[in-house]
Formats: C-alpha cells, sequence, structure tokens
C-alpha cells in the first residue's frame, strides 16, 4: 500500500512533465509516419508493374476458395461497379482497413472485393508498386521447408519465411455474410492478391481500373458530409463520395485505406452504420470464442475485471514505453469506485507471490511474453498486484493446439492467440488501452458494444 501511494503521489507531482512527454512523442510519431507532399493525388489507370513473376510460383492455392455469390443479394447487372484495396501490416491495421473498405463500399454502391487476411509476417505500408508486388509475388508458400526456421529473412525483398505467416479468408474470420444479408452490401472473397483473378473474374481490362497510387500512407481521407469542415489533421487531401461516384471505371483499385479517422462517418445514418458492422466484428473462428469464454469465466465472469492493453514491445511503443505505463497506471488509478459500488469490479482475492492479496482483478493483452520480468512493467505491477495475462490460463487454451489452416498445413495456435487477447480485454467491466494502438481501437469498440449488451 505504502509503495503504491509512493508511485501515485510521485505521478502526481509530474502530470504536466508527462503531458509534455506524451505530447512530444505522439507528434514525433506522427510525423514519422508523414513524408510531406505537394503532389496531386497520384490517379492512373496503368497496371501495378508487377516485377517478374519467379517461374513455378503460383499463389493461388486455395483449393476451393469459398467465394461469396456476388448477386446472393440481388444484383448481376452490367451497371455493377467494384473497388478493392491493398492491405498490410498486423492484423489490427488489415481490421480497419477492411472496416474503411466495407463504409466506402456501402458509400460508393460498389461491390468490395476482399483481399485475403495475412497473419504474421506481412509487409508494413508501401507505395502500391512495391505493397502490390510484395503480396502478389513475394508472398508464397512454394518451395518452402517448414523445418528451416531461419527468420532472419524480413523486408520487402525478401520472401517471409512460410512458418512466421499464415493466410485467411476474411469471411472465415467474421461474419461477412451476415452483413451482406442485412446492409444489402455486395462482397466477393478474392483467394489470391493477384490482380489478374480480378480481371479474369469480373472481365475486366487494364482500362477498367482506376488505380489510387497513393505516395504516403495517410493520402486521403474520405468525408461522408460534403458539409463537413472537420479538418484532414495527418491526412493529405480530402475525398467526398461524390469524388468516388463520378469515377467511369469499373473497379477502384485503393493503396492502403488503413487509418482510424480515414473514413469519416459524421453523418448519424453512417455513424450507425459503422455501429451495425462492427457488431459483426467477432470472431466466428473455430474455437477462438469459446476458449475466449473460458478464460473469462475464469476470471470472474465478464465485465468482473478490467481490461488493459500495454503495448511496449515495437518501434515507438518501445520508445516511448514508460509514458505509456505512466499513462495507464493513472487511468487505472482514476476508474472510479462507481464501478464497486455498482458491483462487478469490486476487489477480489488473487493469488500473488507474496500469498492471497485483496484487489481489482485487471487482465492485461500483452505482446511480451514474461510480462511479470519485463522492466517496463514494474510500476503497474507495484500498483496493481493482481494483474493476469493469457500465460497464466495456459490449460484452458488447450482447444487451440489442434487447429490447422488447410491451405498450408500451419498450426493456428500462435495466431488465435491474439484473438482471444483482445475479446478476454474487450469482455472487461472497463479497458484502458495503450493511444494509438490499433489493438486498443478495436478492444475499445468491442468494450463499448459488450457493455451495452449489443454483442455477445
Ligand atoms: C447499386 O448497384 C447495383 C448493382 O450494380 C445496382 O443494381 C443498383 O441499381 C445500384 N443502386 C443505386 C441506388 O444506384
Ligand atoms: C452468419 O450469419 C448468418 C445470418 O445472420 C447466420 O445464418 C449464420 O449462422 C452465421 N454464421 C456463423 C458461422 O455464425
Ligand atoms: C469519480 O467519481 C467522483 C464522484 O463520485 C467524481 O467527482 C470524479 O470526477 C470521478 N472521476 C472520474 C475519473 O470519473
Ligand atoms: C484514460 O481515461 C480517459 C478518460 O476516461 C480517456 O479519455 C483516455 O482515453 C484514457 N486513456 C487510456 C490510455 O486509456
Amino acid at each position: 500500500m505504502a509503495t503504491r501511494s509512493r508511485a501515485l503521489h510521485r505521478l502526481l507531482l509530474r502530470p504536466i512533465f508527462s503531458l509534455i512527454l506524451i505530447f512530444v512523442f505522439f507528434t514525433a510519431v506522427l510525423h514519422y509516419f508523414i513524408e510531406p507532399s505537394n503532389e496531386d493525388l497520384s490517379i492512373t489507370t496503368e497496371e501495378p508493374s508487377a516485377t517478374a513473376e519467379e517461374p513455378g510460383i503460383d499463389n493461388d492455392v486455395y483449393d476451393n476458395p469459398p467465394t461469396f455469390d456476388a448477386c446472393d443479394v440481388g444484383c448481376s447487372d452490367n451497371d455493377e461497379k467494384f473497388i478493392t484495396y491493398l492491405p498490410h501490416s498486423q492484423f489490427n491495421n488489415q481490421r480497419i482497413e477492411l472496416e474503411n473498405a466495407i463504409l466506402v463500399a456501402y458509400f460508393t454502391n460498389r461491390t468490395l472485393i476482399v483481399p485475403p487476411l495475412v497473419l504474421g509476417h506481412i509487409s508494413a505500408w508501401s507505395t502500391f508498386d512495391k505493397l502490390y508486388s510484395f503480396l502478389s509475388v513475394r508472398l508464397h508458400k512454394n518451395n518452402c521447408d517448414p523445418n528451416d526456421l531461419d527468420t532472419r529473412r524480413r523486408g520487402m525483398h525478401r520472401t517471409p519465411h512460410c512458418s512466421t505467416w499464415t493466410m485467411l479468408n476474411w469471411q472465415e474470420v467474421y461474419n461477412l455474410t451476415a452483413i451482406q444479408q442485412e446492409e444489402r452490401i455486395r462482397m466477393i472473397t478474392a483467394p489470391t492478391f493477384k490482380v489478374e483473378w480480378i480481371k479474369k473474374s469480373l472481365k475486366l481490362t487494364d482500362d477498367d481500373i482506376k488505380y489510387f497510387k497513393d505516395d504516403t500512407l495517410y493520402s486521403m481521407m474520405v468525408y461522408d458530409d460534403p458539409q463537413s469542415i472537420t479538418p484532414l489533421g495527418k491526412y493529405q487531401q480530402r475525398a467526398d463520395i461524390s469524388d468516388f461516384k463520378s469515377i467511369p471505371q469499373k473497379l477502384i483499385y485503393f493503396n492502403s485505406l488503413f487509418g482510424g479517422s480515414r473514413v469519416l462517418t459524421e453523418l448519424e445514418e453512417h455513424q450507425n452504420f459503422r455501429r451495425r458492422i462492427l457488431r459483426h466484428f467477432v470472431f466466428i473462428y473455430p474455437k477462438v470464442m469459446s476458449t475466449a469464454n473460458k478464460i473469462i469465466a475464469a476470471l470472474g465472469g465478464a465485465k468482473s475485471y478490467i481490461g488493459i492493453h500495454v503495448r511496449v514491445s515495437d518501434g515507438p511503443f518501445k520508445r516511448g514505453a514508460p509514458q505509456i505505463v505512466e499513462s495507464i497506471v493513472r487511468n487505472l488509478s482514476n476508474l472510479n469506485s462507481t464501478f464497486d459500488e455498482a458491483g462487478s469490479l469490486r476487489s477480489r482475492k488473487c493469488q500473488h507471490d507474496s500469498g492471497p492479496i485483496n484487489d481489482k482483478v485487471i487482465y492485461m493483452a500483452t505482446d511480451i511474453a514474461n510480462s511479470r520480468r519485463t522492466k517496463e512493467y514494474d510500476l503497474l505491477y507495484k500498483n496493481f498486484p493482481c494483474i493476469l495475462t493469457l500465460s497464466d490460463f495456459d490449460p484452458l487454451l488447450e482447444d487451440l493446439t489442434s487447429i490447422v489452416n488447410k491451405w498450408d498445413n500451419m498450426k493456428m495456435y500462435k495466431f488465435l492467440l491474439p484473438f482471444v487477447d483482445v475479446i478476454v480485454s474487450a469482455k472487461g467491466g472497463a479497458f484502458v488501452g495503450t493511444s494509438h494502438s490499433t489493438f486498443t481501437r478495436y478492444a475499445r469498440q468491442l468494450n463499448k458494444m459488450f457493455l451495452l449488451d449489443e454483442i455477445k
């Protein structure tokens, strides 16, 4: 208790200093991604200059790609138009891209061609041609020796080692059929990243495709309300829905659609639409929800604990670790006792190295394997002794060990852990996470919906 008060006291004495540090830190983070550019949005209709195919390499190895019938929901006319995009980075980034793509498809009444979901090693954002060639040429599983565990081969120009990644259809992960049926949005699942597949399947020629080959990640921001005067922030250029509607080409091919504020939903009907879509962003992949629910039960049930996400292991998050942890400790300390009065977040006994302790139970989603021995987390564990992580529930993860991706025979265990982590942390009675982390964005969205019982 004494250590805890001292730590809090120290925090309270330094709020301004911390705020300045945090401000400087995040300004640095934003600038890290923004390259100044005064050029117009590069809109071209040329074919992506994919590097020559390596002989004998075929990425289209989904045996029976479970493709949606685009006309399930009543289309099948020559006026049908499409959009698609290039995914990049980790799961949570790809998820935001999917969310934005569904919004743009809805706004423009175009059919969304959903690219595959890559779990594990995948390229970070890059310019269109580089990213396209990485996804369509470099990312393949041929000639791969699963026993060769050289994971050092990284970077865009390398073929990522086959044990570092796997690929799914989004349709296996989220119930996209439900979104299609309920919202009358049309989607087609692409089994490959190759534009040839799209051209062949939809009988398109090069002239039918409009590429947005952005030279910065945060290129354009999509405004749903033509009257909106919301500033562009880190984005370079404004695009209104009417700009897309006037594009004659059958297919609009975006580079990245990543960005939490890239597609605005300022009109009420659009806000509601986004909320309805997000309700379907819970996992239908086998064993994910049932495993999460076992852990939640072991924690005392949904809403009976606090979920947190503390990201300190990579890039700017690593450099800003002390500020991130301080901010989370401060938020946890502020979390109101109203929860306690409401009953669900009451302090409970938890097992600690030094015996049973009475405190709030906290579930921490973390990307660090041995969090108790990580010095960045010291302040957290000092103030909140009852922190549990996924590794405390190892026996409950049993069901995940036997799941294999039929596409490449990869064991799915390590790829599914983050899914379980996000659900467990989001089902807490409150959620506190690292700012600017895409995991946090997702867990926060889910937490709101779980708390309102909008999703189960
Ligand atoms: C939306 O697209 C579909 C499929 O191309 C078309 O049949 C329908 O008329 C379009 N709706 C509107 C309102 O433009
Ligand atoms: C997906 O949603 C549809 C429509 O709501 C439903 O019939 C189906 O059972 C769902 N599939 C899964 C796997 O949950
Ligand atoms: C906590 O509750 C008190 C009153 O019960 C209120 O004055 C205070 O602002 C609340 N703090 C937070 C962080 O919500
Ligand atoms: C901390 O709490 C405030 C107010 O509840 C919230 O706006 C902010 O996003 C929280 N920060 C983190 C890191 O969760």
